[in-house]
């Protein structure tokens, strides 16, 4: 185990990393710090190379003590697809998607919450409570339910069906919430004030984001250690973009990457967009969005507590923060799933949409390598329906079919 700390990401202050933690006394998340000056000695990219191709072939830059075995529901590496078709229309050079669909609860979720509850089982948390838009309530349920922990889940009361029953069916308690995710985690906040619970909300613990970066650690292995020229990723709570760039600042301290980073792009639904109003407006911290709505509820989150370590990797990646409408959206699912045969979840398909504002506004380039970020499987969500009918005791005209 190679964690030395873990530190405020706002003022720098230590906290113990042997025992269970929230957020630092400013109020801000805790990041996990580590001694890549030993690991820098120890381990070579062959190593990793030659492990396994799941999520723990990571160990050295993860936080679970020596001897605490992951709760692991098997987390495979999670593949590269390249989009030949809809990229070559586009006039794009490369034009790539990490398809996160595959891990276990459909969603990237998996990755941070089984590093919190693995994190929570060696802690000896208990009871773990959470406020959710669906998948990440989905994957603390299966994780959790899977070692013995119990957990209470908050989500928006119009949070997608499949969502609200996996999270039941997989052990935990949900409550259907009449407000947005924030409301729901003021009621978690309450409960971790009143009930004792553990506050497993998005960047509230420092785990989920250990977790999340082994993204950027997998996408730089797979890319021969290297880096896209630009990655698009989905945008709620933000755990993604800035585990990845906390990643990508670790492989280089231990001199797996040189200094070339991609330009990180915040993706955001038109309904819910506070990240791009704070981009464009130059500040550090994203007021409150009122009214959000979108179809890509995964990223309905009007505020976020990790707002000002979002902005810092965009705007340290000379990237930018876009919104789409869920009209474009909608385009962009149908257009990837008819040509390319890859059917994505929205907040996916807002990265292609948001692809394709970029390269006809002139902010990416279409010889510029770009990464897209599908987070979930696209059949957690409700797909259209086909009323196509055939009716077998009439003649059939074949050749019309
Ligand atoms: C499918 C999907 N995409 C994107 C997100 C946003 O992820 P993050 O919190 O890392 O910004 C979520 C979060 O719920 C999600 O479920």
């Amino acid at each position: 185990m190679f964690v030395t700390h873990l530190e405020c990401s706002l003022t720098g202050e230590r906290y113990d990393a042997g025992k269970a933690q929230g957020l630092s006394t400013a109020g801000k998340p805790l990041l996990v710090r580590y001694d890549l000056e030993a690991l820098r000695g120890k381990i070579t990219r062959k190593t990793f190379e030659e492990r396994e191709p799941t999520m723990w072939k990571w160990r050295e830059l993860l936080p679970l003590p020596d001897g605490a075995p992951p709760v692991s529901l098997g987390e495979p590496q999670t593949p590269i697809i390249s989009l030949d078709r809809t990229g070559a229309r586009a006039g794009a050079s490369k034009l790539l998607v990490k398809d996160e669909g595959r891990l276990p609860t459909g969603s990237f979720k998996a990755r941070g919450l089984v590093m919190a509850v693995s994190m929570g089982k060696a802690l000896g948390i208990k009871h773990m409570a959470m406020p959710t838009n669906g998948n990440a309530g989905a994957a603390l349920a299966a994780y959790a339910t899977s070692c013995g922990i119990k957990t209470t889940i908050f989500c928006p009361a119009d949070t997608p069906e499949v969502n609200v029953s996996e999270i039941e069916l997989q052990g935990a308690t949900v409550y259907r919430v009449n407000g947005l995710i924030d409301d729901c985690g003021k009621i978690v906040g309450e409960g971790k004030a009143k009930a004792g619970w553990f506050d497993t909300s998005t960047l509230k613990e420092p785990y989920r984001i250990e977790g999340k970066k082994t993204m950027g650690l997998e996408l730089a292995e797979q890319l021969g250690w290297d880096v896209p020229d630009v990655i698009f990723y989905p945008t709620g709570g933000g755990t993604g973009l800035i585990g990845m760039w906390k990643a990508f600042a670790e492989l280089e301290a231990i001199g797996f990457i040189g200094k070339k980073r991609p330009r990180m792009v915040a993706v955001q639904a038109a309904g819910c967009a506070p990240m791009v109003r704070a981009f464009e407006a130059g500040t550090e911290h994203a007021p409150r969005w009122e009214d959000a709505h979108t179809i890509a509820s995964g990223i309905r989150v009007p505020q976020a507590v990790g707002d000002f370590l979002i902005l810092r990797a965009v705007r340290e990646s000379k990237g930018f923060a876009i919104a789409v409408t869920d009209e474009k959206i909608s385009a962009a699912l149908n257009e990837v799933a008819r040509e390319e045969g890859l059917l994505l979840c929205p907040e996916g398909a807002a990265t292609y949409a948001a692809y394709r504002q970029s390269l006809d506004d002139g902010r990416v380039a279409k010889s510029d390598r770009v990464m897209l970020f599908n987070c979930a499987t696209g059949l957690k969500y409700p797909l259209p329906p086909v009323t196509r009918t055939l009716d077998r005791f009439k003649p059939i005209d074949y050749a019309s079919l």
